[in-house]
């Protein structure tokens, strides 16, 4: 009994390893980014109109609804939360975006990324690793990938900026395919 009692508190402790192996989707908790920061991402990715914006766990919409209302550019979310690729899908909608905007719900994992020419995330660390070989076959020389807080193992970044908003400060990582990896 003590034996099986060992066994099964061994088999809970490297419960999230044996998870991350066999394919554990979800990658990070919603936590929504700061309007602000949203737009300091996108300027540090030098978004423009001729730009497809891929935020990856795109949450409520709002970094990929930025990206089209304030640059212009075009746009899509992919979120693994129906509810929140719902309420995005709302917003869109009542933005009259649809044309510029829109939603995958799905496993960014399983997503194919070759349109980006930017790419948004604020995931975590073992997330970026995770996604990192992805980032690699799909996207193209010059595409920017910008990631909120959490950096690429590996990458060096083509610029790292320190934002504060009130008492938070804010790291946000650029890298660009090409010149960082
Ligand atoms: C920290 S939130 C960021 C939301 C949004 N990008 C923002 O910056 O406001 C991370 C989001 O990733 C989503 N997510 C986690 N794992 C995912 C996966 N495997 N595929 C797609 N979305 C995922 C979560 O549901 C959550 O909405």
């Amino acid at each position: 009994m003590r034996a099986f009692s060992i066994a099964l508190l061994v088999g809970f402790a490297s419960l999230p390893g044996l998870a991350q192996q066999f394919g554990r989707s979800d990658l990070a908790p919603y936590i929504p980014t700061p309007q602000i920061i949203v737009e300091r991402m996108l300027e540090a990715g030098r978004v423009k109109p001729s730009d497809v914006v891929y935020d990856l766990g795109s949450g409520d919409g709002r970094i990929v609804i930025t990206a089209a209302q304030k640059f212009g550019a075009r746009a899509v979310g992919v979120e693994i939360r129906p509810d929140l690729c719902r309420i995005a899908q709302q917003r869109i909608k009542a933005l009259g975006l649809e044309e510029r905007v829109s939603m995958i719900q799905g496993n960014v994992l399983h997503v194919d990324l070759r349109p980006a020419t930017v790419v948004t995330m604020f995931l975590m660390t073992s997330s970026n690793e995770r996604l990192k070989p992805n980032l690699e076959k799909d996207l193209k020389p010059g595409a920017r990938v910008v990631s909120n807080e959490f950096p690429i193992k590996g990458w060096k970044p083509v610029e790292a900026l320190v934002v504060k908003t009130g008492a938070m400060e804010h790291t946000i990582y650029v890298y660009e395919i090409g010149r960082t990896n």
